[in-house]
């Protein structure tokens, strides 16, 4: 057995052999979403010859997940391209497929905008809204200018936790009475849920480090809208070079070796004959949090496991509710529920959902998000009962008894899948008291005999859009460039 060490890039190509030899090599990519189907089609533009995907389950795509419905498609995972310095806005601009209206905007979809809110009896006063709204208007704002400060024993304090001390401040002078503070406090929870739905994670275990950690490149983050098409149209186009007979779909891998002279891979039907030089590892780090420490042999290296085991990898939920028409005003952008607490018309599982949007292109059709401990509750629901639940929901919240139940409902249920196990990552307080970054440690290839023969790509693995479809598209092209210098 060689010796195995991680290292960076720059030491990698160093120690290369010739270019020309590397693309005879026979390289293995477990992973069929825009990471593995990114540096495959990579890997074949420099002359790569043999390439094989496995993908564990029966289609391509991963965490972009396309459903036909009518003329276009229900993106059950990734739905908006956030913003527009980035190869994946280019390739949506160059297919035409991104949605006018929205581009036009000159200050483009907040989350937080033309809100409308719903508690039912609860009787959340239009004074506790307005003040609230003011006192939260500047908050991301103070947050990502904390980030940027020098102290990095800073960056691993919760947003949570920030917002709590502010939280507490704007209490004490502004809640005149008991009611008021109630509904502040319901009003709270819709602001965590916010952070929770845009960053897949528990307030109190998202760092600030993300606000300075994840740069996406454009002077204002602003989330680009598709047409119908959406995501269906990228993923495409990003694999239309990729012959299918490379693809092995249906092929869970449950064992890599690459303690002999190359890369041998057992699939959950048995083991594969054939013997890989390189491998690229591109399963999502909900994944490896489960299997890493079975999957490779020998172990991972120290500093890759600590990465896989503190980086955050959480969950937001969407649902899209199909309905024969709107029962909603068409005039409505976001819907929000507010359950409070105390009162008789709200229960505990109005807490789950975040907000709710008719789709641009379906008016039919109306899109709900998930976050905080929701998705995993609702994952562990049938169609049956959460079709009951948010027609209850609605009917309290709006107080109108004939609100129909959904006739359809589509979602995914990525909590409970094993081959995801939640849908992006995030730094959590326990990376970002690491200097290093724990995104970096989980890109490092390891090194075997001067070659670098595991290689990682994937989201999580971009140190600043990692949680994005351009990260791992971004990932995947990275390590089918280090591959073809090795
Ligand atoms: C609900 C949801 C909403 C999102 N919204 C957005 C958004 O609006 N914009 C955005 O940019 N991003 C969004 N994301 C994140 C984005 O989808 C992901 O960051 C990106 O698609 C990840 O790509 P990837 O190639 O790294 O991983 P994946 O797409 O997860 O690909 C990994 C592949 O590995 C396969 N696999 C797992 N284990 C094994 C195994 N043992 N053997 C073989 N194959 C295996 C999986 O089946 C999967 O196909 C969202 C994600 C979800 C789930
Ligand atoms: C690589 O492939 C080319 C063309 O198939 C062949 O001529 C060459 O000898 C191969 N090199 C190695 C090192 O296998
Ligand atoms: C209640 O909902 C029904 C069905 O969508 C609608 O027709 C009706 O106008 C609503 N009633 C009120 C008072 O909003």
């Amino acid at each position: 057995m060689g010796s195995i060490l991680s290292c960076d890039s720059q030491h990698a190509a160093a120690v290369s052999s010739s270019a020309t030899d590397s693309k005879n090599s026979s390289v293995a990519i477990i992973g069929a979403g825009f990471a593995g189907l990114a540096a495959a089609s990579r890997l074949i533009e420099l002359g790569f010859t043999d390439v094989t995907i496995f993908e564990a389950q029966d289609r391509i795509g991963g965490r972009v997940f396309p459903v036909p419905f009518e003329l276009g498609y229900l993106q059950m995972g990734a739905e908006y391209i956030n913003g527009q310095n980035n190869p994946i806005y280019k390739i949506a601009q160059s297919l035409n497929i991104l949605d006018e209206d929205e581009n036009d905007e000159s200050d483009g979809y907040h989350p937080l905008k033309d809100i409308t809110f719903y508690s039912g009896d609860c009787g959340l006063a239009q004074r506790s809204i307005d003040k609230f709204l003011k006192f939260i208007a500047p908050l991301e704002k103070k947050f990502t200018e904390r980030a940027a400060e020098e102290d990095e024993a800073d960056k691993a304090e919760s947003i949570g936790h920030l917002y709590g001390e502010e939280y507490k401040k704007f209490v004490a002078e502004h809640a005149e009475s008991p009611k008021d503070k109630v509904d502040y406090d319901a009003m709270s929870h819709f602001y965590q849920a916010y952070y929770e739905a845009e960053w897949a994670a528990d307030w109190n275990d998202l760092s600030l480090k993300n606000f300075v950690q994840y740069d996406s490149g454009d002077a204002v983050d602003r989330e680009q809208i598709m047409n119908s098409q959406g995501f269906k149209a990228v993923l495409d186009h990003i694999s239309a070079n990729i012959p299918s007979s490379s693809i092995k779909l249906n092929s869970k891998v449950v064992s890599i070796d690459y303690s002999g002279s190359g890369v041998r891979i057992d699939l959950a039907s048995g083991p594969q004959e054939k013997q890989f030089q390189k491998i690229i590892v591109t399963v999502p780090l909900g994944h490896l949090k489960k299997f890493s420490k079975t999957m490779f042999h020998p172990s991972l290296p120290q500093a890759k496991q600590k990465a896989i085991d503190e980086l955050g990898f959480g969950a937001i939920g969407k649902l899209f509710l199909v309905y024969e028409q709107p029962w909603w005003d068409p005039e409505m952008t976001t819907l929000v529920t507010v359950g409070v607490e105390g009162c008789a018309s709200s229960v505990a599982t109005d807490k789950h959902f975040h907000a709710f949007h008719p789709l641009p292109w379906n008016e039919n059709v109306l899109l709900g998000w998930i976050s905080g401990p929701g998705p995993a509750a609702i994952d562990a629901m049938s169609d049956d009962q959460v079709s009951s639940m948010v027609t209850s929901l609605f009917r309290r919240m709006l107080k109108n008894d004939t609100i129909p139940a959904p006739m359809e409902i589509y979602r995914h249920q990525w909590t409970t899948n094993p081959l995801f196990g939640g849908t992006y990552s995030y730094v959590s307080v326990a990376a970002a008291k690491t200097e290093l970054s724990l995104n970096e440690q989980l890109a490092a290839p390891i090194v075997v005999d001067g070659v670098a023969r595991v290689l990682f790509a994937g989201e999580a693995t971009h140190n600043d859009v990692y949680s994005t479809v351009i990260g791992a598209y971004l990932s995947g092209r990275r390590e089918a460039e280090r591959l073809a210098k090795n």
